[in-house]
């Protein structure tokens, strides 16, 4: 196997520049807490030098998933979870296949805020998200969203029908519905041209389903959204990027940046192959 190094390396995480069956495949059985993937959705979108075709056959980018997806759960930790954000069509296939792996918890929409009309088909107006666990989780924490207000008169905009006093003050226990945050970041705040993620979905993802100090793996890096969440929650992070690095390296570069890799991202890798400074750790 060849080496691979990381261009970027935080005090929690590191990012390399490569195909992410590269990275996994130096990644040590049941050595990662939680995988966030946001993979290409095949909808013929170009993210740039160095990155395949995302109009693949739908056989072929269906094996070329579901050989990412296998390294994925190999990867996990015994009661680690998996997130795999696309579209509900690519679900179907890659979900049953996921399942007969790992344990389904729940498809979380993701509502699309500006959608538009596709010949004689409904609007589409979600993503999913779909979560699994390996076994039974190790970690869960239900999180709570702010009580939802009008932006312009300050009122509840829903009717909690005579019980709003008994609701708890620190808001609303999250569902599987997210309407309160589009897949995609505004064009305002979008630092790269392609499908960069609000860091809020990432985030609600790991402050779910691991602790601080566990470690996250995002096998599709793009501009970094979940290197964020996990440097922002406390979270060690391992991450590849087969195309431009570079925004997500602008991205962490406010965060703080370190030269040393610390033991839990030693411990993940596979001995074999590595420079010195990526082998396993000597305690
Ligand atoms: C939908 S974007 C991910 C966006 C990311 N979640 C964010 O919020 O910025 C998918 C990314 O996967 C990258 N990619 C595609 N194929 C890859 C592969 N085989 N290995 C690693 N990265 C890949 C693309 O270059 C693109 O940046």
């Amino acid at each position: 196997m060849h080496p691979i190094h990381p261009v970027l390396i935080t005090q929690k995480g590191a990012l390399f520049d490569c195909d992410c069956l590269d990275l996994l495949a130096r990644l040590r059985d049941e050595s990662v807490d939680c995988v966030f993937a946001d993979p290409p959705f095949n909808l013929g979108k170009d993210y740039g030098k160095g990155t395949r075709g995302d109009a693949l056959r739908e056989k072929e980018y269906l094996d070329w998933s579901r050989t990412w997806l296998d390294a994925c759960c190999r990867v996990l930790k015994p009661g680690g979870a998996l997130f795999v954000y696309n579209l509900p069509k690519w679900h179907l296939a890659l979900g049953s296949f996921v399942m007969e792996r790992l344990q389904f918890r729940h498809w979380i929409a993701i509502t699309m805020k500006s959608t538009y009309p596709r010949g004689d088909r409904l609007y589409p107006a979600h993503y999913g998200l779909i979560y699994f666990t390996k076994g039974n989780p190790r970690a869960f924490t239900r999180l709570r969203t702010p009580i939802a207000s009008c932006r312009h008169c300050g009122k509840d905009l829903k009717d909690y029908g005579g019980h709003r006093g008994a609701l708890n003050p620190d808001g609303i226990s999250l569902t599987d519905f997210w309407e309160d945050t589009s897949p995609v970041r505004h064009r305002k705040f979008k630092s790269r041209a392609a499908n960069e993620l609000k860091p809020m979905i990432p985030d609600r993802a790991i402050r779910m389903s691991t602790e601080p100090g566990d470690l996250v793996l995002d096998p599709f890096g793009g501009g970094g959204s979940t290197f964020e969440a996990a440097e922002t929650t406390g979270r060690f992070w391992l991450g590849s990027e087969v195309g431009d690095c570079a925004p997500a390296g602008e991205r962490l570069a406010s965060l703080g940046v370190a030269d040393q890799l610390p033991a839990p991202l030693r411990l993940a890798f596979q001995p074999r192959g590595l420079p010195p400074d990526l082998g396993p750790a000597q305690e």
